[in-house]
């Protein structure tokens, strides 16, 4: 499948996590709408866009199982997750209850919100390696109490790139009348998706990453009991439009003044793209190859997996532990000598090699990037 990607082809690509991969049909698309757009932007914008952009999220819709008036399209989740936090309206001591494995910008994103609530941002730790799903749940509600209004989490979490029991964790937190907010930015295109099943009160993802789109396109999904209590983050044309389309929540939010909404629209054509390869099959295939290479890669580190290797745990990512001083020397090593992209991630103080596995990648990729280590190892003092 390399050949259909645009990514540099002297390079071992193992980073699809950070900010995803675009192949070229849909990449063509994404330039398609630009010129479209350039060509008369007076009446693309005005007259088209509209339609356009609602057949897009009707194809999302589609795909992550949702009614199309219910999701919008933003550039990222950090947008996402700042639209929901300044219209929280939390009082001082009320509590929102997270793990230790978010992503650092919605950590950021909570404790700026914190600061001038004075509610309280509860980063419930979580025990590495985790034993089981039933373990981690119990160690996660050991955070709640009286004063808990919110549960907000990530599905596959960043760093440690793990799959959370976010279905588990929302039916409680509904029969316990908290808000549920999740952050899913490495779940569509890798692992099942159904809105409407998991049910939860907001959801941000990515299309960028592991859905292939172009960079900056993403959404938030808003349940229909919250949405008159959602003011847009940016407010223009939409908001008292005059010429309002069937949702008031889509008009408040997708209209921010002029922008580029090509990468948006490529939505069919990437949801194209995924059932005509197969990807499905393809997503497969890349997460057998993390499940059999992720015990050899902690061997080789004298570390230990994060979890049981199983796929109730690991999707297309797995994150191995290393221990080092000079994360950053490291990362630059791998890619400055071995020509490998891959990251060494940070939480909690603790390093790890997070691989990502695509239908770009192969055994032989990971082979390249085991010698690259043992190489390492024997001629560096990088890894201890
Ligand atoms: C859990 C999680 N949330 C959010 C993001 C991305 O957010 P943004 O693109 O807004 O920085 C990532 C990206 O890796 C992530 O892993």
């Amino acid at each position: 499948m390399k050949p259909l990607f645009l990514l540099d082809p002297e390079i071992t690509y193992l980073n699809h996590g950070s900010f995803g991969a675009c192949p070229e049909p849909i990449f063509a698309d994404y330039q398609y709408w630009q010129r479209e757009l350039e060509k008369e932007p007076v009446q693309f914008i005005t007259k088209r866009l509209p339609q356009l952009m609602q057949q897009s999220r009707q194809a999302l819709a589609d795909y992550i199982c949702c009614d199309a008036d219910d999701v919008y399209f933003v550039p990222n989740p950090t947008t996402a997750i700042n639209t929901i936090m300044r219209n929280l309206d939390l009082s001082p001591g009320d509590e929102i209850l997270s793990t230790d494995n978010e992503y650092g910008a919605m950590d950021r994103t909570w404790n700026f919100y914190c600061r001038k609530s004075g509610a309280k941002y509860v980063r419930q730790p979580i025990s590495m390696p985790v034993i089981s799903k039933e373990k981690l749940i119990e160690e996660f509600w050991k955070g709640y109490n009286s004063n808990t209004k919110v549960v907000f989490l990530n599905q596959i979490s960043s760093a440690t790139a793990l799959i959370f029991p976010v279905k588990e964790i929302c039916d409680r937190a509904q029969q316990l009348g908290l808000i549920t907010i999740v952050d899913g930015a490495h779940v569509p295109g890798h692992i099942e998706l159904d809105i409407n099943a998991l049910d939860p009160d907001f959801y941000t993802g990515t299309l960028h990453k592991w859905m292939l789109a172009p960079k900056g396109s993403s959404f938030l999904y808003v349940k229909k009991e919250f949405q008159d209590r959602i003011d847009p983050l940016i407010v223009s044309w939409g908001y008292d439009s005059e010429s309002p389309g069937k949702s008031r929540f889509i008009d408040y939010h997708e209209f921010q003044g002029t922008r580029d909404m090509s990468a948006f629209l490529t939505t069919p054509a990437v949801v194209r793209f995924l059932e005509e390869h197969n990807w499905t099959d393809k997503s497969m295939s890349s997460k057998s190859l993390i499940l059999q290479n992720y015990k050899r890669f902690c061997d080789l580190l004298k570390t230990t997996p994060l979890c049981p290797v199983s796929s109730e745990f690991l999707g297309q990512m797995c994150s191995v532990p290393v221990n080092t001083q000079k994360p950053i020397e490291l990362k630059e090593l791998l890619y400055s000598k071995y020509k490998i992209e891959v990251p060494i991630t940070k939480l909690n103080g603790r390093f790890f090699l997070r691989i990502s596995c695509q239908s770009y990648n192969s055994q032989q990729d990971i082979d390249t990037l085991e010698k690259a280590i043992i190489d390492i190892l024997n001629t560096t003092d990088l890894i201890q």
